[in-house]
């Protein structure tokens, strides 16, 4: 059985934990989680990175060493993982004397293969990033692209790493390894980038001194980038040479293990093209896989602590508990793709889901039927009596667990989970069409105890296929059921499966409800206290076509001092209905979206309205979505608008969307109606 090995990237300790981080790290662990209840050697690293100018600047800004600084820095983000029950094996800091180690080791035998070398190096380079960038990468004014600040003009000598020779080598891995990364639309840019052909990069500085010192070189360190990498590798504790041995090594990283690297897009350059050049170049295998999750917004805005929508995940495990965030994350944004954080769409899915879907079948079976009728006890029933209903859940049980291990081995925790929640629907249904209450008070007890000991095996399923994602909601949903709490053990497939039936006889345990309600009141108290309090955004006058209850504050002049939220709240004057049926609202889907050259809030858009063709739009929504979040989209358009031209393109038509100067959301049904359908 071969080992599996997960890795977050190593979060900077210039911020605090946030529900950005917490993504990729409630990520990593719902698959180490799942690995082990398969029984897999498994083994989770996450840590921090330490190293570099940022940090440097940032330590004696607070008038301290860097030591001290990343010292202080280290206790939130070790208490955020305890308290999202993310459980590592592993917790790596590149300022500690294994890893310093093992960057030399890399280093070293890099420059044995002689892809090291010393040349001048001037180039612009971004404190944030800490990276080099060529200027056609960088926003007008040498901005860089992710931090918006300008970069730094940087001349130093250096040691070089000779990435230009690994061009065609990383082609030809790429093409004998066609699901190195993930999802495959970044693997196509990362390929891309490689055939541009690759430059020889700069590893080392002598600009600053906070880092892994050059070997033989005490006035250089190392680039943070080789310096971080390194990371995975330190943890296993070797090789320390090449011809040492290293256990973890062997077991776990590639060919023997399976090695993951969960990272966030943005930094999948460095893990895709640099890290597998580095280790080819030392003579060792790159990681098996490196997934590029998407990045998550808040309530449709880029989190910045300027905007004050930075979230910490504390308060939302206060009130919810990890397990309803960790299980909201997973499911909300699709793993792979850009997503919205929003508490008002945690709090739907806690009640919808949560609550009303898993919650209510434990309590309504457990604690009601299994109860009253069998004595809080597991019924015997015989198999071969099941009817076709029955069958058919159990089946449905059966197939879930497969698809769903399937989806959870090929890393698609958002697919598994979608998969698992087809059991919770078709179990509601179930319980719904044999209506058990009925039989219970008609006394019919033979049929009752099968229609109960169906929706407990369903149950048992879920309590498992759920672990990874909700552990401690699971254990306490298998407490109910009379099981004992999941203890995965290398060797021991707990996966659920018929043969592991729930025995007749178990004694049930009814307890609390899982997911409790609360009343409207309680919610909104709730939901007042995290969410964060956001300066609306003035749109500028180029905010496009795009109708929105935020645009009366785009029009409004900039000494208005009614809030935007007064300004939307006061009702219209009445309209006719002809007046209303003169508007042409129509149905369309987006075909291409793209932003427009010099303006952060224009998207211009090709949509398709079915008999109307296909239309140029352009809608001032650049600021609330990425242009690939909606292509194949389905959204309101007015189509009878005349044609206006903004920033040298027409627009034909105008994006309904809704707002309130904080949030902006284009409008879309929620059925898939013909395109070009009328709205009204
Ligand atoms: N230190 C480097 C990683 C080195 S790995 C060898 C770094 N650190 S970071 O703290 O800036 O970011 C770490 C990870 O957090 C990245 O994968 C990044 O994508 C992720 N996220 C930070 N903000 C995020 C969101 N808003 N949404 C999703 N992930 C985000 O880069």
């Amino acid at each position: 059985m071969s080992a599996f090995y997960v890795t977050t990237p190593i979060y900077y300790v210039n911020d605090k934990p946030h529900i950005g981080t917490a993504y990729s790290t409630i990520a990593a662990d719902v698959l180490a989680r799942y690995h082990r209840l398969r029984g897999q050697p498994t083994r989770f690293l996450t840590g921090l990175d330490e190293h570099g100018l940022k940090l440097e600047r940032r330590a004696r800004e607070q008038g301290m060493e860097p030591q001290a600084y990343v010292d202080m820095m280290v206790p939130p983000f070790r208490a955020a993982w305890t308290q999202l029950r993310c459980e590592h094996d592993d917790f790596i800091r590149t300022t500690e004397p294994r890893h310093k180690q093992r960057v030399h080791e890399l280093w070293r035998r890099c420059k044995a293969a002689g892809d090291i070398f010393e040349d001048d190096y001037e180039g612009l380079y971004c404190v944030g990033c800490e990276a080099y960038y060529t200027e056609k990468d960088l926003l007008e004014g040498n901005v860089c692209p992710i931090h918006k600040k300008p970069v730094e003009v940087l001349k130093e000598r250096t040691s070089f790493f000779r990435l230009s020779a690994f061009s065609d080598k990383l082609l030809a891995f790429y093409e004998a390894n066609p699901k190195f990364v993930q999802p495959e639309g970044r693997f196509n840019e990362v390929k891309s980038f490689v055939k541009e052909g690759l430059k020889d990069l700069s590893i080392s500085r002598s600009t600053f001194s906070w880092g892994v010192t050059v070997p033989d070189q005490p006035n250089h360190v190392v680039y943070v980038w080789f310096d971080a990498l390194t990371n995975y590798m330190s943890s296993l504790e070797g090789p320390a040479r090449a011809d040492e041995k290293s256990p973890l090594m062997d077991q776990f990283w590639a060919p023997n293990g399976r090695v993951i690297h969960i990272v966030g897009k943005d930094i999948l350059r460095f893990h895709a093209v640099y890290w597998p050049a580095f280790l080819m170049s030392a003579g060792l295998t790159p990681p098996t896989q490196v997934w590029a999750h998407g990045w998550l917004t808040v309530d449709g805005q880029k989190m910045s602590k300027s905007l004050g929508n930075f979230i910490p995940p504390g308060p939302v495990v206060e009130a919810l508990g990890a397990d309803v965030l960790r299980y909201y994350l997973m499911r909300d944004i699709a793993f792979g793709q850009d997503g919205d954080f929003s508490h008002q769409s945690l709090f739907a899915r806690y009640h919808g889901e949560l609550g009303n879907g898993l919650g209510n079948l434990l309590n309504r079976v457990v604690a009601t039927i299994v109860k009253n009728s069998f004595d809080g006890k597991v019924p015997a029933v015989a198999l071969d009596q099941l009817n076709d209903l029955d069958r058919g859940l159990l089946t449905k049980a059966k197939e879930a667990a497969t698809l769903a291990a399937r989806q959870l081995d090929e890393v698609h925790p958002t697919r598994a989970l979608e998969s698992i929640w087809e059991l919770v629907a078709a179990a509601n249904k179930y319980v719904d069409q044999t209506e058990p209450w009925k039989l219970a008070k008609q006394g019919e007890l033979e049929r009752l105890g099968q229609v109960v000991y169906v929706v407990l095996e369903a149950l048992r399923y879920l309590g498992v296929m759920l672990w990874p994602y909700m552990p401690d909601k699971c254990d306490a949903l298998l407490a109910q059921l009379g099981l004992s709490s999941l203890a995965p053990n290398v060797g021991r497939d707990l996966w659920p499966t018929e043969t592991k039936a729930l025995p007749a006889g178990t004694q049930t345990q009814p307890g609390a409800a899982l997911f409790p309600r609360f009343d409207k009141d309680q919610e909104k108290a709730m939901l007042d206290k995290l969410i964060p309090k956001v300066e609306p955004v003035a749109e500028a006058p180029d905010a496009g076509n795009v109708t929105s209850a935020a645009a009366p504050a785009a029009a409004a002049p900039a000494a208005s001092t009614t809030p935007v939220k007064d300004r939307e709240l006061a009702a219209k004057a009445d309209t006719s209905f002809d007046e209303f049926m003169k508007l042409d609202l129509r149905v369309g889907e987006v075909k291409t979206a793209e932003r427009v050259k010099k303006s952060d809030k224009l998207l211009r858009l090709e949509v398709d309205l079915g008999p109307l063709g296909t239309r140029q739009i352009l809608a001032g929504i650049g600021k609330h979505y990425a242009p690939e979040d909606l292509v194949g989209k389905r959204i309101a358009v007015l189509a009878n608008l005349p044609p206006r031209k903004m920033m040298g393109l027409e627009s034909q038509g105008m994006v309904l969307a809704a707002g309130d100067g904080e949030v902006l959301s284009v409008m879309h049904p929620h059925k898939d109606v013909p395109l070009g359908s009328t709205i009204a």
